[in-house]
Formats: C-alpha cells, sequence, structure tokens
C-alpha cells in the first residue's frame, strides 16, 4: 500500500457497498417467502463448508434500520442489495406477495431517509425451488417468469430505485450452480449448461422492457470478469487462454453488447431461437463489474472434458479465501473492455471488489482489518488509474458491509466493512470502515 494521498475521483462518482439477500436476510419462512434453491442446497448434508445455512445469516431482515445507520456512518451515496424473489413471489408465479415487497419497502424508505440511493438487484442466485422444480433456467420458460417478477417489483419501487442490476454474475451461477456443481442447484453439467447462460440473458433481457415500463431510473447488469493470466507460452496455451477468455469473459457479454455469441469450441449455441438476440442487446445504461482477480491459464491435458486447465498464480499476497490480489488486474479489465467494445460500452461502475479476511475482534473488541484496508487502496487507485486512460467509470462498490453467509464457504469466509459476530448479531465496524469513510469524505 502507497501511503500517498487517495487522488480524487470525478464528481458524482457514487460511492457503495454491496450485498445479496440469501446471504444477509435470514427470516427464511417469514412472511410467506417461499423456499429458493439456495434453501434446499444449504439444507443437503455436505454442500456448505461448516454445515451451515441461511436462514438466519446477519437476521438483516429485522435488523435493517441498524445496517442503514452502518451504511450512514460510513457516508457512502448507494447501496446495492437485492430482492429475493421467493419472498415477492413464493413459487416464483402469480400474484405478488404484499408482505415480501412490504419489507423491500420500508428497506428502500429507510435508505432515502439517510441520503442512500437505493440500488436493486433484481436475481442475485436464490431462484424459486417451485421454478427449479420445472426445470429452472434450463427451462425457457424462466425468463417469461423472471419479467414478471420484474414487473411486480418495479410496480412497487420503480419510484424509487435509482438504478436496477437485472441478474448478478450470470456466468458464476451457470459455470458453478450448473456446469460444476459447487453452488446451487447442484448441477453438474459441463458444457451442457450453456442454456442456463441463454436463458439468464433471455431473462434479462425481457426484464428490462419490464423495468422501462415502470420506472425512468437507469438499467444494469452485474457480469463478473476474470482477466487471463497466461501459464505458459506454448500455442495449445494461448488457445486455451482465449477459450477461458471466451467463456467466462465474453460468453455474456458479446451478446448483450450486441455482438452474438463467441464462437468457441464446446460452445453451440443451439438454444438460440429467432429474435433471441434482439432481445438480449437492449441498451444499458450502465455495465456492473464484479472483479475479485484473474485466472491463471494453461493448456489442458489431453482428454480433459475443459478445454483449458485452471492453475494457481503464483507471486501475489493471497485473501483467506486464498485468491491472489492482483489490483492492476482491475485497470487491465476496464481498459480491456473500453478497447474490446468500444462505443458499444456503457458507462461502467464497479458492483463488486472485495477481500475475504480472517478478521478478529481483540480483547478491546475492536477489529483490525489492514490487509482489507490495503486491498481496497490498491483497487481504488486501479479505477483511478483505469478513469486516467479515458475508461468512462461512475461508481465504486465494495463487496461487502456485512460479513456475512458465503455460499458453500458458510460463514467462514469475512468479506464484511463490519464484522459480525454469529451468535449475539452484534455488528463492529473495522478499521477498513473507518478508513473508507475517510476516504469518501475526502
Ligand atoms: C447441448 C446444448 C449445449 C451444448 C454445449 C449440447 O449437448 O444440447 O444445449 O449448448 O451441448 O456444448
Ligand atoms: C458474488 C457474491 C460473493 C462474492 C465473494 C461474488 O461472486 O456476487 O455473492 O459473496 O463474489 O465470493
Amino acid at each position: 500500500m502507497t501511503t500517498a494521498p487517495m487522488p480524487d475521483f470525478p464528481a458524482g462518482f457514487r460511492w457503495g457497498v454491496s450485498t445479496a439477500a440469501y446471504q444477509i436476510e435470514g427470516a427464511a419462512t417469514a412472511d410467506g417467502r417461499g423456499p429458493s434453491i439456495w434453501d434446499t442446497f444449504a439444507h443437503s448434508p455436505g454442500r456448505i463448508a461448516d454445515g451451515s445455512t441461511g436462514d438466519v445469516a446477519c437476521d438483516h431482515y429485522h435488523r435493517y434500520a441498524e445496517d442503514v445507520a452502518l451504511l450512514a456512518g460510513l457516508g457512502v451515496s448507494a447501496y446495492r442489495f437485492s430482492i429475493a424473489w421467493p419472498r415477492v413471489q413464493p413459487t416464483g408465479a402469480g400474484a405478488a406477495n404484499p408482505a415480501g415487497l412490504d419489507f423491500y419497502d420500508r428497506l428502500v424508505d429507510e435508505l432515502l431517509g439517510h441520503g442512500v440511493d437505493p440500488v436493486a438487484t433484481l436475481f442475485h442466485w436464490d431462484l424459486p425451488q417451485a421454478l427449479e422444480d420445472t426445470g429452472g433456467w434450463l427451462n425457457r420458460d424462466t425468463a417469461h417468469r423472471f419479467a414478471e417478477y420484474a414487473d411486480l417489483v418495479a410496480a412497487r419501487l420503480g419510484d424509487r430505485v435509482k438504478l436496477w442490476i437485472t441478474l448478478n454474475e450470470p456466468f458464476i451461477h451457470m459455470s458453478l450452480g450448473h456446469g460444476m456443481g459447487v453452488h446451487a442447484p447442484g448441477r453438474m453439467l459441463l458444457f451442457d449448461a450453456f442454456p442456463v447462460a441463454h436463458h439468464q440473458l433471455l431473462g434479462h433481457g425481457l426484464a428490462v422492457s419490464a423495468l422501462r415500463a415502470r420506472s425512468t431510473s437507469p438499467v444494469a447488469i452485474a457480469n463478473n470478469y476474470s482477466p487471463v493470466r497466461l501459464a505458459g507460452d506454448t500455442d495449445a496455451d494461448r488457445a486455451a487462454g482465449a477459450a477461458y477468455d471466451a467463456l467466462h469473459n465474453r460468453l455474456l457479454t458479446d451478446p448483450l453488447l450486441g455482438l452474438g455469441y463467441p464462437e468457441e469450441p464446446g460452445l453451440d449455441p443451439g438454444v438460440v431461437r429467432d429474435g433471441d438476440l434482439d432481445v438480449i442487446a437492449a441498451p444499458l445504461d450502465v455495465l456492473g463489474v464484479n472483479y475479485y482477480n484473474p485466472t491463471g491459464i494453461r493448456a489442458a491435458e489431453e482428454g480433459s472434458p475443459l478445454p483449458f486447465e485452471i492453475v494457481p498464480l503464483g507471486g501475489y499476497p493471497r485473501t483467506a479465501f486464498d485468491w491472489p490480489v492482483v489490483p492492476d488486474g482491475l485497470r487491465e479489465l476496464l481498459v480491456g473492455l473500453r478497447d474490446r467494445y468500444g462505443d458499444a460500452l456503457p458507462p461502467i461502475q464497479v458492483t463488486e471488489s472485495g477481500c475475504a479476511y480472517d478478521d478478529t475482534q481483540d480483547a478491546d473488541g475492536r477489529v483490525a482489518d489492514p490487509e482489507r484496508i490495503a486491498y481496497l487502496d490498491g483497487h481504488l487507485r486501479a479505477v483511478r488509474a483505469a478513469i486516467d486512460e479515458g475508461v468512462d467509470v461512475t461508481g465504486y462498490f465494495v463487496w461487502s458491509l456485512l460479513d456475512n453467509w458465503e455460499w458453500a464457504e458458510g460463514f467462514t469466509k469475512r468479506f464484511g466493512l463490519v464484522h459480525v459476530d454469529y451468535a449475539t448479531q452484534r455488528r463492529t465496524p473495522k478499521s477498513s470502515y473507518a478508513w473508507l469513510r475517510d476516504v469518501i469524505r475526502g
């Protein structure tokens, strides 16, 4: 970490933090909420590292006012949260459950009352289980169900949400949830998971229309990106790198920005119907970019089911997730998106950036997390460097406000600016919280 003062960011730059419903809300059966695929998955033996579930999580459903006060104290101008589809439509279809929408109504008003812009993600992986039972995102019909759900949410909140995000990381939901089986719903289809990408994108495009019919606020999608670092320099390594790049970085973004699907071995978009690509390419106001780390790639062994092999990247500090800390990868990614897409690229907001460390309270109850401060410092400087290179980046959201339920890792990974003692639900701002507050003030 450099000791040089943090450079200024452009006027109007959006400072925020992000969370997701299943990771923080708890209250899994409150007020008519139906089960999602993550309830089912977390309650299946052996799926979650510590055997925990999101049944209670951070109990944010009951403690949202305290959490909004923490946001206000941090001084962020925006809060990105997600709406649990099974609260709004417990079976994924039909009329809205008013009690479910009431919660988000209260949250949005609490945020606005504290001068914080509500940024709402419609789908952060918690598909209603009833839709999974009819094929989930493998079933084209789910795209239409998603647009109906978007309409119900926008009818209630469309006058107050300041930025809509349709989907969170459709690539990760496809690959970890349906390709590799380590996230819900736990399918292991490898490349046969492709329809999950297409149907999510179709749902996105249909939802964009539904949102625009009810709300004048801008619309975005949040994609996860990972720059490729080759671990070898043969032609086969380079081909493997290109295949991985097409899958992780281009599969979703090329069609969203009107270029159609990349043509790469293993991807046979046989599920794409006439007209779908036009729906998917509905104009976006903002591209949400989630970045954690680059990926090391080399050529796959003969007979591998995948056209690349993922290898650990040496030579960098690592987080508690064992992810390499590579701030310049964010600059490279932002500049790379601009170079690849040019005028087709809308303004970018970094919708997630953050790190897990084993943060503990000292004898006085304080939590010092100098590694997180260094991480955020480096990544903010990388954003500033990309802006200096002419990339239009208009916001940065830290993942996450609170330590929370980290999917297959359960409670074992702490990403928060605020420490949570899960036994008491006591929130303790870490030293990174005070550091970020000062950066935002400056
Ligand atoms: C599936 C397609 C999929 C392709 C990916 C095929 O077996 O039927 O839906 O896109 O595999 O390689
Ligand atoms: C997800 C978050 C998750 C974070 C850290 C992102 O891929 O959107 O829900 O907690 O990564 O793993």
